[in-house]
């Protein structure tokens, strides 16, 4: 198969964020987004800014997994930098989640679904995550990097290591996706998201969450440093905490105490 390239000037055109994506990379062939954000960042890259790759090498999934990232796909690295960010860094899987979700349903016509932590899922099957890595000095957090991988142009069927838990848009949509449009509509949705998060603590996305949710009722098992917890996902207190049912009433865990999560329905 072979792919269409990313046309950057079309990306720019169609940007109509504020920050996100106003300084933009795009790269051929890298081993993770989030390493070359890293330099970037290091070098003083501005808030918002974005690096794509048609294709990555290395690339990272949440805990050190793996991360497929064929041509075709979708995988950018957001950097962002505010002074609030300690307490918002906990929210943010599920910010980049949100705005994944939300215009996949309402632009797409898919029944695309947030699935906790940070996946975006369709039926179960997983066409997209998100992962978050930072920075701090102390107790002051100088950046995080928003990574976002989207199973886009590439038949998820052919690929034995993601076939079964995962789907792509080739398939889900039955042809290929602008992903010069996604790519900018996601940024636009995400950036909505964020600047909410920071300016009223997110209570509107909560409510949209609970919209967009697939979780809640699933039984899991969630294993943080000091104990493994199983039940089932009751609801959302905040973007960043999530209530368990167990045998023995509620838990309530924060999204950074997560070494682990399982559901039973895989
Ligand atoms: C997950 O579901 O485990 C998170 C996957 C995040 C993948 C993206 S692709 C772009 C960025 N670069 C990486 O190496 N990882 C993230």
């Amino acid at each position: 198969m072979s792919f269409e390239h990313l046309d950057e000037d079309s990306i720019i055109r169609g940007l109509k964020t504020r920050s996100f994506g106003r300084s933009l990379v795009i790269v051929d062939e890298c081993g993770s987004t989030n390493d070359v954000m890293k330099g970037m960042a290091e070098s003083g890259a501005p808030n918002g800014s974005v690096v794509i790759a048609e294709t990555q090498t290395a690339g990272r999934g949440r805990l050190g997994r793996a991360w497929y990232s064929p041509r075709g796909g979708v995988w950018l690295s957001i950097l962002v930098k505010a002074q609030e960010l300690p307490s918002l860094l906990n929210s943010l899987p599920l910010v980049g989640a949100l705005g994944i979700a939300k215009p996949l349903a309402e632009k797409w016509g898919l029944n695309a679904r947030v699935r906790w932590p940070n996946d975006v899922v369709v039926g179960w099957r997983k066409i997209a995550g998100i992962s978050v890595e930072s920075k701090s000095k102390g107790n002051e957090l100088i950046y995080a990097i928003l990574g976002i991988g989207i199973n886009a142009n590439f038949d998820s069927n052919k690929i034995a290591a993601i076939s079964g838990a995962s789907a792509s848009l080739l398939i889900l949509l039955g042809g290929p996706v602008n992903r010069e449009n996604l790519i900018t509509v996601i940024l636009s949705e995400t950036e909505k998201m964020y600047e909410s998060l920071h300016g009223s603590g997110g209570k509107d996305l909560v409510a949209l969450l609970r919209e967009l949710d697939c979780s809640r009722g699933e039984h899991v098992k969630v294993r943080t440093p000091e104990r493994e917890i199983v039940g089932i996902i009751d609801d959302y207190e905040s973007l960043s905490r999530v209530r368990i049912i167990t045998g023995n009433g509620f838990e309530s865990i924060e999204n950074s105490a997560l070494v682990s999560v399982d559901y039973q329905s895989d």
